[in-house]
């Protein structure tokens, strides 16, 4: 069987690598597996995309349909156009695509409309919010999907709700913890001067790059302001996404306590989060890593695809607003956060039972 793997952006990459490792596993055993990597190319700068592939260990793409940067639309279309055209050339049996970002929709679109098998890992998430193009990209990705992996049991009954056979429906964990328990040990301090000798505890990781978050400076600014103001004893890391950074750019902001720095490779992220006090996100995965290592987490978004975070995991949504923001960061840095335990199966083996199932449904 061939399996394609399509990948575009940098939750991406983490996603994907325990799962080439898990179909070399299965392969030493005897399975007729084999795979290709398509890069998509939606995210292209060397820290967004290829330090992911040196750290991780993961093979270089077969594969780079190089679409970059666009619109929506274009980036979607761009994703469908090159992805066909590969799928004309050379058509593996099933295509095996993650998380919600434009990539994995346009693939799974293109390679249902070409008679494919789709398999998405990350299946079944909701936020609800369907101003957020992730939203629109996982409710299409899983109307076409024919294997459905699941992070929690509340995304196979969000599955089985929308009419998924339950027989499709696999709750796997979380490839996501994989990549973090297999690296652990590995994580190292960042090389740039201005993080490398952070005192434990002594500082919050902030990251964002939702639209709504950091496309209106004005709003980008108070929260920056918000966050110094009521954390005064932290300092604040800041490893700015690219649209961020451009944001960033526009209001200039000046304070002692304030460390941007440009997007850091995984080994060097995680090591910072692991050491931090808090973190405080706008990203979903990132809730993910914070609640497996137990580090407090602050969601900058009036909803989560992940309520599992929430209700099991460190992490509390705060809403967009300074006057929700500001109790929520208080609460953060008063030491007195809940403490959190781990998700169902979210224990570095989700990868292995993928394939495991793929093996079995297929009979391989
Ligand atoms: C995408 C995903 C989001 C994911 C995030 C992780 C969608 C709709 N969104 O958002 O779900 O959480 O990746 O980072 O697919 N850019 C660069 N260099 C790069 C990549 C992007 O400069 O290597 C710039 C682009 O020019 C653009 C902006 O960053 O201005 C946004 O990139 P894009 O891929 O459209 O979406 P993300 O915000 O990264």
């Amino acid at each position: 069987m061939k399996i394609d793997l399509i990948a575009g952006a940098r939750p991406n990459f983490v996603k994907l690598a325990p799962l080439v490792d898990a179909i070399l596993q299965y392969r030493k055993q005897g399975c007729d597996l084999d795979y290709r990597i398509v890069h998509t190319g939606q995210h292209y700068d060397l820290e967004m995309s290829q330090s992911f592939f040196d750290e991780l260990n993961i093979p270089k793409p077969d594969v780079n349909l190089d679409v970059r940067s666009g619109t929506q639309a274009e980036q979607t279309g761009a994703v469908m156009a090159g992805y066909e055209k590969l799928l004309t050339d050379e058509k593996p049996d099933l295509c095996v695509v993650f998380g919600d970002i434009n990539s994995t929709m346009a693939a799974a679109i293109t390679a249902k409309k070409m008679h494919l098998d789709v398999a998405h890992v990350e299946a079944g998430l909701r936020s609800g919010d369907l101003e957020m193009p992730e939203e629109v990209n996982r409710i299409v990705t899983d109307s076409i999907s024919d294997l459905f992996f699941t992070t929690s049991r509340s995304a196979s009954e969000n599955l089985k709700g929308a009419g998924v056979d339950e027989s499709r429906i696999f709750f796997v964990g979380n490839t996501m913890i994989d990549t973090l328990l297999k690296h652990q040990k590995s994580l190292r301090p960042p090389t740039d001067p201005k993080l490398r000798d952070l005192e434990p505890d002594s500082y919050l990781v902030l990251t964002m790059h939702r639209p709504k978050n950091v496309d209106d400076a004005t709003l980008l600014a108070s929260t920056l302001k918000t966050i110094l103001v009521c954390c005064p004893d932290h300092k604040v890391v800041f490893p700015a996404h690219p649209r961020t950074a451009k944001a960033l750019d526009k209001i200039g902001i000046e304070d002692s306590r304030l460390i941007a720095s440009p997007p850091l490779g995984y080994l060097e992220f995680n090591y910072l989060v692991s050491q931090s006090a808090a973190v405080i996100t706008d990203s979903g995965g990132i809730t993910e890593e914070t609640t497996r290592m137990g580090i407090p987490c602050l969601t900058l978004r009036d909803s989560t695809e992940r309520p599992e975070t929430v209700e099991i995991g460190t992490n509390e949504l705060a809403g967009t607003r300074p006057e929700t923001i500001t109790p929520m960061l208080k609460k953060l840095v008063s030491g007195k956060w809940k403490k959190g335990a781990i998700p169902e199966l979210w224990d570095g083996r989700a990868a292995e039972r993928i394939v495991g199932h793929i093996v079995e449904f297929y009979g391989l």
